[in-house]
């Protein structure tokens, strides 16, 4: 059996180490593929270092452009790759322009493709990544559902049950495995120059906030001022679309809210393990501090993960200054108790038993 992995972005590559690692456990073929849409070193080789993944055999560095161009482009590169190598199943992961493209191409050339992340719904068109997660899902002939709600939106859109397996987050799998080495790094805090359990962490990178200028200075007022709030310093690893925003705007951080280039796995994780609280506009990280039992502020209107706000785990607070600061400070004093409701650690080698269990079979439904 041969299994193409589909990687993208930083989070893609992430979230697909734990299957790359399934496959190689029980001697299946895996085909790695980057369409190189992220290919700064710290948003790329970073995490193939850290996570120990191989290089990938293709990559179609269709780099940064409009989202046509990228769909594009990668619809086009991915043919002969697909038609030469002739994998039994394309895995694409999450809802990035890359997973939609390379899903398409798989599809249309008849091979199968199975979504890992699917039906996750923010019920928010205007993001870019609904209509992908949408599309993907469709399109699927497997699709891993991470929880049970997942599952039961998915039947809402008339997907055959027979293509649904719920699996849990491979997110889990990679924060159980990393998190040791994560905790382990030395020196970490004072590298930092911050105490454990005394600092904020925050990512922002989402279009809708960083394209959107009252949005963006709305957020970084909220990071201060929640950072003076609670005594604490902010530690924002900016993500290079947010940088360059920033820049080009000419906006200056206050001196609470301290400015990071993106960082790799482990020095984020470690960070995040230990971190008061996060605030955050990222899919991934939501679910990470769920695990982490860090208190999680998202800064959005809406999530895909609503499972992390039923348990307490997360809040929505938008881009309003004074909702971040009061959200912050609740979330600050909660009793750090949840259940993680994004498995158990062991979705990677789910996936590929799942796969392996029916190869050859028809595919249903
Ligand atoms: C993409 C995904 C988003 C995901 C995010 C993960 C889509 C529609 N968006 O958003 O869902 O959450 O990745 O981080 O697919 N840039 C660099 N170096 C890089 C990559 C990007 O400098 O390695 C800069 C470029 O200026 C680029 C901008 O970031 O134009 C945006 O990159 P792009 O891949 O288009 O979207 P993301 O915001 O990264
Ligand atoms: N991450 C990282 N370094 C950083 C910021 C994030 O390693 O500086 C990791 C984070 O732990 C999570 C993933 O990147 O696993 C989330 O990616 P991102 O927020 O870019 O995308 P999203 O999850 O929103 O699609």
């Amino acid at each position: 059996m041969k299994i193409a992995v589909v990687v993208g972005t930083r989070p893609e590559i992430i979230k697909m180490a734990p299957i790359v690692r399934a496959c190689e456990a029980r001697g299946v073929e895996c085909l790695l593929l980057h369409t190189g849409q992220h290919y700064s070193f710290e948003m790329d080789g970073v995490f193939f270092r850290e996570l120990e993944l191989p290089a990938p055999r293709h990559n179609l560095e269709v780099g940064s452009g409009s989202q046509a161009y990228q769909i594009a482009t990668i619809v086009r590169g991915m043919e002969p790759i697909l038609t030469e190598e002739r994998p039994d199943v394309v895995l694409v992961e999450g809802d990035t322009n890359s997973v939609l493209a390379s899903g398409l191409a798989a599809h249309k050339l008849g091979i199968r493709v199975g979504h890992v992340e699917a039906g996750l719904r923010s019920y928010d068109r205007g993001m870019p990544e609904e209509i992908n997660r949408i599309l993907t899902d469709h399109l699927s002939d497997y699709l891993f559902a991470p929880t049970e709600h997942s599952r039961t939106i998915l039947r809402g859109e008339g997907v055959s049950d027979t293509r649904i397996f719920v699996t849990g987050n491979t997110v889990v799998d990679e924060v159980l495995r990393q998190r040791q080495r994560a905790r382990a790094l030395p020196g970490l805090a004072g590298r930092f120059d911050v105490k454990p359990g005394a600092y904020i962490l925050a990512t922002v990178h989402r279009a809708e906030n960083v394209e959107n200028e009252t949005r963006l200075r709305g957020i970084f007022t909220g990071l201060a001022e929640s950072g003076r709030t609670l005594g604490m310093p902010v530690l924002a690893a900016l993500h290079p679309r947010t940088s360059q925003k920033l820049d080009r705007l000419g906006v200056s951080l206050d001196g609470v809210v301290r400015r990071l280039p993106p960082l790799g796995y482990l020095e984020f994780l470690g960070l995040h393990a230990d971190a008061a609280l996060v605030l955050t506009d990222s899919g991934g990280l939501q679910e990470e501090a769920c695990c982490l039992k860090v208190p999680c502020v998202t800064l959005r209107d809406n999530t895909e993960r609503p499972e992390s706000v039923a348990v307490g785990a997360n809040v929505l607070a938008g881009a309003d200054p004074a909702t971040i600061v009061a959200n912050a400070r609740a979330m600050r004093d909660k009793p750090r108790d949840w259940p993680n409701p994004f498995g158990d650690g062991k979705s990677g080698e789910r996936i590929v038993d799942l796969l392996i269990g029916r190869a050859g079979q028809p595919a249903s439904g």
